[in-house]
């Protein structure tokens, strides 16, 4: 059964730990990282982008996968199927397809445009108990090949939002997606612990996980931090997986050109880095 991440980032928040979303791109991402949530006995976010969405086939299909899997499986940690970055379209098309959770990323609309329309979405998230992510302060990243610095919120623009009714909050704080460049200048504790005090009981979420060191993981857990987001680590320890297979001449010998076999050791990899991940946010044995 897919659940809200409501219940499971409140007790995240007031346990001073963290839950993993790990975004998923196709059957073999949803099954290493549902095996080792459960082997982890960690509640867990499978995150779903639209892009991702398009290309697994749409969110009912996305749905469909997970929940089989879920019961085929025998998955009995919680699970959370959450639309990551979700346009307001996107995030309705995912509520009426039955995904549990849904992120509304309004963070480049003017504030009142991004209030106006997270108000409409809390009211029908609300009706179905469905969670919703909100976002001030646009995550940097890379896009076309130029790489974004990551904004900060306003800590007052986040009180705002929280205020609204959403059940986690996304603030920059100068994380952004994908690699993080040589001279990145680091996280800004000051803005987070400012929207810390200013939202109180939020859930606080941490886009961009891949690639910020142990520590400031740890320093923006203690500070509010119970969501963090991960994709790009697990497309990279996926990759390089599969590179050494196939360098290795494996897809060459016997049947080891049978997808079963070939994508095996990239499974392996995400698991790994999922279960390492758990481990460092501390959601191990908190399902
Ligand atoms: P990374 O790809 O940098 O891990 O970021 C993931 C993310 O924030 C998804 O919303």
């Amino acid at each position: 059964m897919l659940v809200s991440a409501k219940e499971m980032l409140e007790k995240a928040k007031a346990g001073k730990y963290a839950v993993g979303q790990f975004n998923i791109n196709n059957l073999e991402w949803t099954k290493a990282i549902l095996l080792t949530a459960q082997e982890c006995n960690s509640p867990v976010i499978l995150g779903v982008s639209e892009g991702a969405g398009k290309y697994m086939c749409g969110y009912e299909t996305i749905v469909g996968m997970v929940k089989g899997m879920i019961k085929c499986l025998n998955i009995t940690v919680p699970v959370a199927l959450h639309l990551d970055h979700g346009s307001y379209e996107g995030a309705k098309a995912c509520i009426n397809a039955g995904f549990s959770s849904v992120m509304f990323d309004g963070s480049h609309y003017p504030i009142e445009e991004n209030i106006k329309k997270t108000t409409e979405l809390v009211n029908a998230c609300n009706v179905l108990g469905i969670s919703l992510e909100a976002e001030v302060g646009s995550i940097g990243g890379e896009e076309d090949g130029v790489v974004g610095a990551g904004e900060c919120a306003d800590p007052d623009e986040c009180k705002m939002v929280a205020d609204l009714g959403v059940t986690m909050l996304a603030a920059g704080i100068g994380n952004i997606h994908g690699k993080y460049p040589a001279n990145w200048a680091g996280l800004n504790f000051d803005v987070l612990g400012a929207i810390s005090e200013k939202t109180g009981d939020m859930p606080l979420v941490l886009h961009g996980g891949t690639g910020i060191p142990e520590e400031m993981i740890k320093k923006a857990i203690s500070l509010g931090v119970s969501k963090i987001n991960v994709n790009t680590e697990c497309q990279l320890s996926f990759a390089a997986a599969t590179r050494k297979y196939i360098e290795e001449g494996k897809d060459l010998s016997g049947k080891g050109f049978d997808p079963r076999k070939l994508l095996a050791p990239g499974f392996e990899a995400i698991k790994a880095t999922v279960k390492e991940k758990m481990e460092l946010f501390g959601s191990v044995n908190k399902a």
